[in-house]
């Protein structure tokens, strides 16, 4: 019998430690637990792992500080890198967290190298880049989460405006995780119904920009770092569709050669997550508007690129 899958979330602050604890209490796969500071990822661990009884969860929980001990993961959970802090862009971020995830990278492709990777760091599409060079994993093995993150903040917006239950809310956002993200109202809606038939147009454009700005509104509030709950939660429904082979469409950063006129670059667009990781990317059809949008998008990624060399 095939024993448990098995995740390693690499940083042990607040998205990683969050992160295991929805896998755990999901009962979705084994976690180990690794992060630089001693103590940390086994403490976290070792916490989470006495929580198992009340909840009932079955799943390993390990914390390390080396990476002997992810050794054949399925899938690796990338969230190691600075947070942002008040005042502070994602791409500021930029070669401090870049240089963290190339070593990162290492160490996962040296352990796991059939492992899916899931990057989480900011700024997020460029690190998807670089676990993507360095591992040399093929393009359907190295995905980055925004997308899930993003459109999850349009649709908590949107069933407020409207009322109604979060589940019977879907949104698209496409592009970069940045302020030049896609929102797309018209492919949202509310138990099918394009939300551009629901609310009046101020309202939506209002709740664009909230999403756009979901990451630093969040940031502004806590003043010590940023968003952790949803981030994680992101990161862990896209592995469950991986583990489970569920086959969900899911807006992911993926590498691009073609698709949508992009070319050879992380960007976020629906794509199908099953056991081999990115299974399809999916073109919908987009308004030249909503095009030029993307491709606004995907030219702000390319400067980070640029400046990364990679
Ligand atoms: C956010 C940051 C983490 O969107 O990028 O919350």
């Amino acid at each position: 019998m095939a024993g448990r899958n098995k995740v390693t979330v690499v940083g042990a602050g607040n998205v990683g430690a969050t992160a295991a604890h929805w896998i755990a209490a999901k009962e979705l796969a084994d976690v180990v637990l690794v992060d630089i500071v001693e103590g940390t990822p086994q403490g976290k661990s070792l916490d989470l792992a006495q929580a198992a009884p009340i909840d009932g969860f079955d799943v390993k929980l390990v914390g390390a500080n080396s990476y002997e001990a992810t050794a054949d993961s399925d899938i690796v959970i990338i969230t190691a890198g600075l947070p942002r802090k008040p005042g502070m862009s994602r791409d500021d971020l930029l070669k401090t967290n870049a240089d963290i995830v190339g070593k990162v990278t290492d160490e996962v492709a040296k352990y796991s190298p059939n492992s899916v990777i899931i990057v989480v760091s900011n700024p997020l599409d460029a690190m998807t880049q670089v676990a993507y060079k360095r591992s040399g994993f093929p393009k359907n093995r190295v995905i980055g989460m925004a997308g899930v993150l993003d459109s999850a903040r349009m649709r908590c917006f949107l069933a407020e405006a409207l009322d109604v239950s979060v589940e019977d809310i879907t949104a698209f956002v496409l592009g970069g995780h940045g302020d030049t993200m896609v929102p797309l109202p018209r492919y949202s809606t509310c138990a099918g119904i394009p939300v551009t038939e629901l609310l009046p147009k101020e309202q939506l454009d209002a709740i664009i920009t909230r999403t756009a700005n979901g990451g630093a509104e969040i940031v502004g509030l806590l003043k010590t770092g940023s968003a952790f709950y949803a981030p994680s939660l992101g990161a862990v429904e896209m592995a469950q569709s991986i583990l489970k082979d569920k086959k969900r469409i899911l807006p992911c950063a993926v590498y691009l050669e073609g698709e949508y006129g992009i070319n050879n670059l992380f960007v976020g667009v629906p794509v199908k997550l099953g056991k081999n990781g990115v299974e399809q990317i999916i073109e919908i059809s987009l308004t030249n508007e909503e095009r030029a949008a993307l491709h606004k998008s995907a030219g702000a990624v390319q400067e980070l690129i640029d400046v990364l060399g990679i």
